[in-house]
């Protein structure tokens, strides 16, 4: 008999396609009404789980009484109570890699918009307000061969590290649990503590998962030791930055300015973010590309599909509770 897979988010049409090859797929849909109390009402049947973006514990889950596997279509899995997982023994996979760079790119582009004012600007010109030569009150910040601090050097760290240094020659400095050796000899990197870091860098780059240990890392303190014309990037988590903290430093001009993909709430909503000119808001972007976002699901579904056969998954996050 073909085992059931629930999607918790939307999922496309190819994927459902695929899935329904091995599986029979159940996909919440809004025009039927209430998509929480459909998802809710089909879990007891699920085997597996595929989706992104919602909440999954204890009290999500005690009714999944058959559920073998939850395939994140993301790399970071804090949504997720991977204790309750582990003792229920469900696998949780997730998709790392194949976001890597086009979330690496995004840290770029709120770094570079955030210093040349881009958003500011172009809602300026289009405002009709262009009738002169923009003078110093509307001048950015270079980029070129400013420091660039890295907090938290793994693999999206690492691609940011690489498009500063090797494309706008940036020293670059990071914080983390660990030396990189291999990438202190590529680029040059040099290892700081967190405070050494933000007293140092023009760019602060914030690049970790969500832990009990990195919730409000960044807060007063730490944003007090931030060099004043400094810019804050933040594409990890929102509950890392302490956000009325960063809102409060924004608006007294305490930094120069922040670029956010992620943020304490999200949706994010009349926030006083919308407010400030010197913050530069995305909808948290970091791998929504064609490309990238196809790759995560073909990754998600080989994940899924993986586990609800029997093999081991390739990106299994909990691997103690494989049973081979
Ligand atoms: C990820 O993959 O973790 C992205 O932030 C999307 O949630």
């Amino acid at each position: 008999m073909k085992k059931t897979v629930l999607a918790f988010s939307r999922v496309t049409p190819q994927m459902v396609e695929r899935l329904q090859q091995d599986f029979n797929v159940i996909v919440p849909n809004p025009k039927q009404g209430d998509i929480n109390a459909q998802f809710n009402e089909a879990l007891p049947q699920a085997h597996g789980l595929i989706g992104v973006g919602r909440k999954l514990g204890r009290a999500q889950l005690e009714n999944a009484q058959q559920l073998q596997v939850v395939s994140s279509v993301s790399v970071g899995y804090d949504n997720y109570d991977l204790a309750y997982l582990n003792e229920r023994g469900i696998m949780l996979t997730n998709t790392p890699d194949v976001l890597t760079q086009s979330t690496a790119d995004l840290a770029f582009a709120l770094l570079m918009s955030s210093a040349r004012r881009v958003p500011e600007l172009d809602a300026w010109t289009k405002a009709g307000q262009w009738q002169a030569t923009v003078g110093a009150p509307l001048f950015g910040t270079d980029v070129f061969g400013k420091t660039l601090g890295i907090v938290g050097m793994g693999n999206i760290g690492a691609a940011i590290a690489r498009r500063g240094r090797l494309g706008f020659n940036m020293p670059v400095i990071y914080s983390g649990n660990s030396r990189k050796t291999a990438l202190e000899q590529e680029l040059g990197a040099q290892y700081r503590s967190l405070d050494q870091l933000l007293g140092e860098a023009d760019f602060v780059c914030l690049v970790v998962p969500l832990s009990d240990k990195t919730r409000h890392l960044i807060s007063h303190r730490e944003l007090a030791l931030m060099k004043p014309g400094a810019i804050l990037v933040n594409i990890s988590r929102g509950p890392v930055v302490d956000e009325p903290a960063l809102i409060e430093a924004l608006q007294n001009n305490r930094i120069r300015g922040a670029g956010l993909d992620v943020y304490e709430r999200e949706p994010l909503s009349d926030s006083p973010l919308f407010a400030l000119s010197n913050a530069v808001t995305l909808p948290h972007i970091g791998s929504a590309t064609h490309e990238t976002r196809d790759a995560m699901a073909n990754r998600a579904l080989d994940n899924l599909r993986s586990a609800l056969l029997g093999e081991r998954p390739r990106d299994l996050v909990n691997p103690q509770v494989f049973k081979g």
